[in-house]
């Protein structure tokens, strides 16, 4: 039995989840990068199909659901989600549910899984040892849902609490995602910038390019800090918020991953 997995991420989280679901479940698991699925098609010809991404703003990135809303899935397919967060997804899993719904799908399973956090507006990389005991209860988490979906059996969909899906996950998100692709008039490149252009490669929607050997971006932009937090010298900020904070990814992943 084949699976599909479409995975979207920024610092290897999610495609860490991914891969490690690739693994339990066994037998023919195909991983394609929602990126580049947006750009290539890829036609569902499995009998169940999972999609794993991060919670942005306690919702859905903007990539995420236009990806699902394009997704073309044969009816009968099993369909589940992972997502990564850092602390609270609130209402995510429903607005997938419900996306969903409107094409006439189900969300069998929809699970969160707790990660280091990647928000860098909001708090730098968190201690190894911090980050090492995450990435051992994500690991557990897959294990016990592992065997639900190499199976095709439903299982829970985590809703969060009625306000987080009401305060966060609605109003928050949606004033949030109005104004999230000119987010990066703040960002800005450094002394240290070399010109080497690793963050026009991981972007995922091509909203970095050099001009003068020096990055600009383009005001189509995902949020995803992929330009930020992968950069070799260090040399991109988000206004002076970023200054000093360390920079994360996942410690299995590597920039070329990200290159789309
Ligand atoms: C723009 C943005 C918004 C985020 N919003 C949330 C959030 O609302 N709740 C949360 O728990 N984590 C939030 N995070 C943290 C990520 O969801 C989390 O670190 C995730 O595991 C990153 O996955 P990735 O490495 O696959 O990109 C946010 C991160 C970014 C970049």
């Amino acid at each position: 039995m084949k699976t599909q997995i479409f995975y979207f991420s920024s610092t290897g989280n999610s495609l860490c989840v991914a891969r490690d679901i690739a693994q339990a479940i066994g037998g023919e698991v195909e991983l394609s990068a929602i990126p580049r699925a947006l750009k290539t098609p890829v036609p569902v010809t499995a009998s169940a199909i999972g999609i794993v991404f991060p919670v942005y703003i306690w919702g859905l990135p903007a990539i995420v659901r236009r990806f699902v809303e394009q997704l073309d899935i044969p009816p009968s397919t099993y369909i589940f989600s992972v997502a990564t967060c850092d602390g609270n997804a609130a209402g995510t899993m429903l607005q997938l549910r419900e996306l969903l719904e409107r094409s006439g799908h189900v969300l069998a399973l929809g699970k969160i899984i707790r990660m280091p956090g990647n928000y860098i507006l909001m708090y730098g990389a968190e201690p190894k040892w911090w980050q090492k005991r995450r990435f051992a209860k994500a690991k557990s988490a897959v294990q016990r849902i592992a065997p639900l979906i190499a199976a095709r059996k439903p299982g829970k969909v985590d809703c969060g609490t009625w306000l987080g899906r009401l305060l966060l996950s609605k109003f928050i998100y949606n004033g949030g995602m109005k104004q999230i692709q000119t987010t990066d008039i703040k960002f800005r490149s450094t002394e240290p910038c070399n010109g080497c252009g690793l963050c026009v490669k991981v972007c995922p929607v091509r909203n970095v390019a050099l001009h003068e050997g020096r990055p600009r971006w383009l005001h189509h932009c995902e949020h995803c800090l992929a330009c930020l937090q992968w950069c070799p010298q260090g040399a991109i900020e988000f206004g002076k918020i970023t200054e000093g904070r360390g920079r994360y990814h996942h410690p299995e992943c590597s920039a070329s991953d990200f290159m789309f």
